[in-house]
């Protein structure tokens, strides 16, 4: 946010709304069409060509809208590939979830579909295609939405940092995606890091002020290692949801895993001399600690501290009846046979390596392949999800949220999600109430694994 336009608003809710992105509040009269298109940016020195974005020469912008209010979000694809739109972390009815062939037929070229919901949880949220979708995200099609709360929580200001990397060669061209070795392993890394597609940018606000740092992993492999050089932060939120509880702040020798979909939200206190600055800091494998964002102080200091800020209000996700609870399990692994075939339906591989309960999904557009399991509407389930494979997996569940409540090697702080990033070897029991029908697409966020196997889908009838 820059500080003219921190002059300018009064208060968060007013300025979060006037940051550039769009205002899709009830009420605002005919929706924009959000246009999947092909896009260049300078990413480095260099142009780069074959972006994927909603605008010809910038990022995916942050759509704003505010809790208990309806979103439209007309979605038109221009590609000549098929895509649909997925809303990250949703709790939305089924038919907008935007999975092709589960909840939807993928949009061809000049299609457009109505996407059109009411969010019933505020707080950080993402958007990513379902179909092609290692294409596409790996070209730049990943963006953040911020729901607000219906009362606004008392910031200075507010800053949204969407973490990825793109995979480039020297002239700023695309290398491909996704490797062989990269996908029956960790994932196949990008080499240039960004924040908003930025090579560590600066963003001014009020010296002494309270800013909501919205921070979101939207790469499609890369399990993000953070933390924050700051004088006073506290971790507001996680997953989108408010946390209720104390957690500690991460630090650079014992910083904070962020896995890919994942977000975490802290309040900051800024410094009070203009210039000084907060960093959000990552620790990239055989690099030191780097910044991949700066908030910089400007302006006369307004001293105000964390104890100012009211706890957010809790969204009303339902908690699991933990003694009422019927146990699923579910392994993630690589298949019994080795590698086998897939349809190749939406951009999968055409080969599965991993699976799910030992079954890797056959692809996109595979009708004939029922749930991994069926939930009853409005009963509480545990799912016990265990990693039989040295990689870790952010394991994504669509429509629903849960709570972790054991693991076999942590202690899991009780908070309410929807990505759980299993560690190698982790056995993790998470709890939810399967209060939303239909069929939610159950699966690895890193993208190699999803569309090599690492996927299906849970019922709730
Ligand atoms: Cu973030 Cu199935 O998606
Ligand atoms: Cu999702
Ligand atoms: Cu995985």
């Amino acid at each position: 946010m820059k500080r003219r336009e921190f002059l300018l608003g009064s208060g968060a809710a007013a300025g979060a709304l006037g940051l550039g992105g769009y205002s899709l509040a009830a009420g605002s009269g005919a929706a924009q069409e959000l246009t999947i298109q092909s896009a260049s940016f300078a990413l480095r020195n260099q142009v780069t060509t074959g972006m994927v974005s909603l605008s010809p020469d910038a990022p995916p912008p942050v759509l704003y809208g505010r809790q208990g209010e309806v979103m439209r979000l007309p979605v038109r694809n221009t590609l000549p590939d098929y895509t649909a739109m997925h809303w990250h972390g949703m709790r939305i009815a089924n038919e907008m979830d935007g999975v092709p062939y589960l909840t939807q037929m993928p949009m061809a070229e000049g299609e457009l579909f109505p996407y059109e919901f009411t969010p019933p949880d505020a707080g950080t949220y993402w958007y990513h295609p379902h179909c092609m979708t290692m294409e596409q995200m790996a070209h730049g099609l990943t963006g953040v939405m911020v729901i607000a709360e219906p009362e606004d929580p008392g910031f200075d200001s507010e800053q949204v940092i969407n973490l990825r990397d793109f995979r480039l060669d020297e002239d700023g061209a695309f290398l491909p995606a996704y490797t062989a070795r990269g996908a029956t392993r960790a994932g196949t890394f990008g080499n240039v890091q960004t924040a908003n597609w930025l090579d560590t940018p600066t963003y001014e606000h009020i010296a002494g002020g309270l800013v909501r740092l919205r921070v979101v992993n939207t790469d499609t492999t890369r399990i993000y290692k953070l933390h924050l050089q700051a004088g006073a932060a506290r971790i507001i939120a996680w997953d989108g949801h408010p946390v209720e509880i104390d957690i500690a702040m991460p630090r650079a020798d014992e910083p904070l895993l962020v896995g890919p979909g994942q977000r975490v939200d802290f309040a900051v206190v800024m410094p009070n001399d203009e210039g000084e600055a907060v960093e959000l800091m990552a620790k990239l494998p055989g690099q030191p600690h780097r910044a991949m964002a700066r908030l910089r102080a400007v302006g006369a200091s307004v001293s105000r501290n964390l104890q100012e800020l009211k706890p957010l209000p809790v969204n009303p996700a339902a908690r699991p009846d933990l003694a009422n609870a019927e146990l699923h399990e579910f392994v993630f692994g690589w298949t019994p046979e080795g590698t086998v075939p897939n349809n190749g339906f939406c951009g999968s591989l055409g080969y599965n390596f991993w699976s799910i309960n030992r079954k890797p999904w056959p692809g996109d557009a595979a009708q004939d392949v029922g749930p991994l399991a069926t939930l009853q509407l409005g009963k509480s389930y545990v799912l016990r999800l265990r990693n039989e494979s040295p990689n870790l997996h952010p394991i994504h569940l669509h429509g629903l949220a849960f709570v972790p409540i054991k693991s076999n090697q942590r202690q899991l702080p009780p908070l309410m999600t929807d990505t759980m990033l299993l560690l190698k070897d982790e056995v993790v029991e998470i709890a939810l109430v399967a209060d939303n029908p239909g069929d939610w697409a159950f699966h690895c966020h890193v993208i190699e694994h999803q569309k090599t196997g690492l996927t299906g889908f849970i019922r709730v009838v």
